[in-house]
């Protein structure tokens, strides 16, 4: 379907050309005064000098050419010379119902869908989820849903950091307590246990203690990158071992994901490609890339325009080893053998923007893609808690992620409680649901580039730009089809022309801004606007509510009316929290 501004626009070149205008005068905008109209051109404004005459005068030209049109009810040329118009309900409803009928509302797909690799999530093994790994987590998933609606095919992959030196000192530190585990018996040759020799939560208690050992005892920190080493160059029990680890922790971060409703297609990680480095090291080398500086390998990635000094990215350390950068870029080369994809995004905090912006350059610079691929970063602000400074727990220590969608959760089992009539064991299963749309809403309403405030009381509340409030709206809708349908109502035997009256037209414009908005997220990489979109949705719709009688409306032939776009109305919400990352309950 053509998006409704499209349609409009339409109508109003056709009435400046045959006014004896130029048709691309006719420029249709949203209106900026709500209070008198709909939408609005401005277009005689720019005519005016072209034609040496007073806008207002071209205006009425227009207007006048629009007083039968079917598109609009009212195109008023108002000084100095602004287009006011209306929508024709008639039309409007029209185009809501072919909405109702198309799939995906209407939204036109792409003619060539883009294969995108999508790079987000980002957790490191042996190491417990943090919030910093929240923001990567929601955004991400929200950007691979809305873009796979809007026709592309969209690859996940979590990227998990499983090859550095935390490896080592996880190693080291397991060396020190179990000394007589078979897998450091350098002459053992048989198979090593199916079982891991700990569990996911002395993991994370391991990984921080050896790290500040690491930190104190500079012979304890050479051991760790001994084992590091030879981890990399693949001794059979420190392969068995980190085995063991990524296995234990992928299934915990499996189970933290899912929670959160974030799925990957790929598990892979900087491990996966340590193989491939050689080989790309040694074409960098050949093709006259790559150079030692200071021992280190390099490559040169600053540009003649830049503004600000871009240094060399690192390819190898003075010993050889490979670092983030090298399996970044031997990731990127295995993404085009693998998928030949015509994008690869990438989500994290903004702080590495730099680094991004290197791995690129030097990317395409050693031709590990083709000239048209596009490399995009996306950097996001930090979660603030309330003091304005990085989110803590209560004691000033590092947030968990599981402790923080377990406290979210519990939060919203005491609001829903406080005063419903639900059983305890039904509140505990609401609020879980609502309780990830208070996490995700809370985030993705920012624009992800900006640091945003973590507020509890704010994000579970009811009222305002939250996730519950559009839940809230969601469950009452459905309560209102269910009652319907209870009283012997059939939802597949109505129809929105039957409605048109004054108080649902907000709700219906709004509606109909569905493949706009869609089409604007998705090229922006932004989904702050569908939750704008649903916002607003929202609230058109319990003005709407609280304006009209419903159920108790005597009109049979409206009532149906108003009950299709009820209907609509909640699949269009659905959609879009569906495209957040995050569901309705029944019932709330
Ligand atoms: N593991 C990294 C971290 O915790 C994030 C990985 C982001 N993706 C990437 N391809 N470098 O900071």
């Amino acid at each position: 379907m053509e998006q409704l501004i499209d349609l409009l626009t339409l109508e109003i070149q056709n009435a400046f050309e045959a006014a004896g205008y130029d048709r691309s005068l006719g420029r249709v905008t949203l209106s900026n005064r709500p209070d008198l109209c709909e939408y609005q051109c401005n277009g005689a404004m720019a005519g005016a000098k072209l034609y040496h005459k007073a806008p207002v005068a071209i205006a009425k030209d227009v207007a006048e050419k629009l007083a039968d049109s079917a598109v609009l009810k009212e195109a008023a040329a108002v000084p100095p010379g602004f287009l006011n118009l209306k929508v024709s309900e008639n039309f409007l409803t029209g185009y809501l119902e072919e909405m109702a009928k198309s799939p995906k509302f209407g939204l036109k797909m792409p003619q060539v869908p883009l294969k995108i690799v999508m790079d987000y999530g980002g957790a490191n093994i042996a190491k417990p989820l943090h919030v910093g790994h929240l923001r990567s987590a929601i955004i991400g998933e929200s950007l691979k849903r809305i873009r796979r609606y809007a026709g592309h095919e969209v690859i996940g992959d979590v990227h998990l950091g499983d090859w550095g030196m935390p490896m080592g000192l996880v190693i080291t530190e397991l060396k020190e307590r179990m000394p007589d585990l078979i897998y450091f018996d350098d002459a053992y040759e048989g198979e090593y246990p199916a079982e891991a020799p700990f569990t996911i939560s002395q993991l994370e208690e391991i990984y921080p203690a050896a790290s500040a050992r690491s930190k104190a005892d500079p012979e304890y920190k050479a051991r760790a990158m001994e084992a590091t080493y030879k981890l990399q160059k693949g001794v059979r029990g420190y392969r068995a071992l980190w085995n063991h680890i990524r296995e234990v922790s992928v299934a915990d971060l499996k189970k933290n994901y899912s929670s959160l409703k974030v799925e990957f297609d790929l598990w892979k990680g900087e491990s996966s490609v340590h193989e491939l480095i050689p080989d790309m090291v040694a074409s960098m080398k050949a093709g006259g890339y790559a150079y030692i500086s200071d021992g280190a390998l390099v490559v040169d990635v600053k540009e003649d325009t830049d503004t600000k000094e871009i240094p060399p990215c690192m390819i190898l350390k003075s010993d050889g080893a490979s670092l983030y950068n090298t399996t970044d870029l031997a990731t990127i080369q295995e993404r085009m053998a693998l998928y030949h994809p015509d994008e690869l995004v990438y989500m994290t905090d903004k702080r590495q923007e730099l680094y991004f912006e290197q791995v690129f350059r030097c990317a395409r610079k050693t031709k590990l893609v083709e000239p048209d691929t596009k490399l995009t970063f996306i950097g996001f602000g930090t979660m603030n808690g309330k003091d304005g400074k990085p989110f803590k727990t209560r004691d000033g220590g590092v947030m968990r992620l599981e402790n923080l969608v377990q406290e979210t959760k519990n939060e919203m089992y005491q609001k829903i409680i406080e005063g419903r009539e639900m059983s305890e064991e039904e509140a505990r299963d609401v609020a879980d649901i609502v309780a990830i749309s208070a996490l995700k809403y809370g985030d993705l309403s920012n624009q992800a580039s900006k640091d945003y405030i973590f507020d509890m009381e704010r994000f579970t509340s009811f009222e305002g730009d939250t996730g519950p409030y559009l839940l809230y709206t969601i469950v009452r809708i459905k309560s209102i089809l269910a009652k319907y349908a209870g009283q012997g109502g059939d939802l597949k035997e109505v129809r929105i022309r039957d409605a048109a009256g004054d108080s649902e037209k907000a709700l219906m414009l709004q509606i109909a801004q569905f493949q706009t908005m869609i089409t604007a997220a998705s090229d922006e990489l932004a989904p702050h606007k569908i939750c704008a979109f649903l916002y607003e949705l929202a609230n058109d719709f319990n003005h709407f509510y609280h304006e009209t009688k419903i159920l108790s409306e005597e009109d049979e032939t409206r009532k149906r009316g108003l009950i299709a776009l009820l209907l609509l109305t909640q699949r269009v919400m659905e959609t879009c929290i569906d495209l957040l990352g995050f569901d309705a309950p029944d019932k709330m």
